[in-house]
């Protein structure tokens, strides 16, 4: 399977950052789009940089974009809310959902999350939904249990056309440096690839991405483990660089 190399640029920069980031990215994978055999590219600024992202990337379709998150609802009076179809619009083509920097920060439930991945897929977006485990339930041995009970009640519920993408982000990983080892990697994307079968048929084409402090230079051994269809970065995804050097190493 093609992975899938997936910046979440989060709350950083200005227009002018974002316009400049992806200009860098794009003028650097231009000489070099041999990369784009073996992953695709993709990109999730924040809200408002969105246009410029898409203005840069006009008729480049090889670096996509997508949100860091959407509304649960699909129009009306959500005060503060931006919806699935205003992302498509603005022709976004993903959106992470469930990250665990909302479900801590924003109290978002797995029924939350469910539901604006009924509202992703309404509008034709393939959803990122985001598990994983916090230092504190791997400690207690609960991470595995963790992590299944968060997709199960997370995942929308699916045909055979959808397209989803999982992230395997341990939080205790998430900006600390620290990293799953391979093995555990393994493990846990293993697990999900299970859960996923009894959701849809199409268990075995769902890239399960994997995310928390992957840099250049542990992307490589993450990349190469069973089940880990590519990754999801933050701090990494914010330097052309060191973005394309973990797509390189895929
Ligand atoms: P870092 O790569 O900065 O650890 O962030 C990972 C992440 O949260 C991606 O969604």
């Amino acid at each position: 399977m093609k992975k899938l190399i997936a910046g979440n640029w989060k709350t950083n920069g200005s227009v002018d950052d974002a316009r400049a980031l992806v200009a860098d990215i794009i003028n650097k994978l231009e000489p070099d789009e041999a990369v784009l055999e073996s992953c695709d590219i993709l990109v999730c600024p924040p809200f408002l940089h969105i246009p410029a992202v898409r203005h840069a990337t006009h008729g480049y379709v090889a670096v996509q974009f997508g949100a860091q998150d959407c509304s649960a609802y699909e129009s009306g009076a959500y005060t503060g809310d931006v919806s699935a179809a205003m992302l498509k619009d603005s022709s976004c083509s993903y959106v992470i959902l469930g990250h665990s920097e909302r479900r801590q920060y924003h109290g978002e439930t797995n029924a939350v999350v469910q539901q604006k991945a009924e509202r992703a897929l309404e509008s034709d977006l393939i959803p990122i939904i985001c598990v994983g485990e916090t230092e504190e339930e791997r400690e207690q041995g609960k991470a595995e249990e963790v992590v299944i009970a968060q997709l199960q009640h997370s995942l929308p519920p699916l045909n055979d056309f959808h397209q989803i993408v999982i992230a395997y982000e341990p939080v205790w990983a998430i900006g600390t440096g620290k990293t799953a080892s391979a093995e555990d990697a393994r493990h846990m994307h293993t697990l999900i690839r299970g859960e996923l079968a009894k959701h849809t048929k199409n268990a075995e084409k769902v890239r399960i991405l994997y995310g928390g402090s992957m840099k250049p230079d542990n992307a490589a051994e993450l990349l190469a483990t069973e089940n880990v269809d590519g990754g999801l970065i933050g701090g990494a995804s914010l330097k052309a660089d060191q973005f394309l050097a973990i797509a390189r190493a895929a």
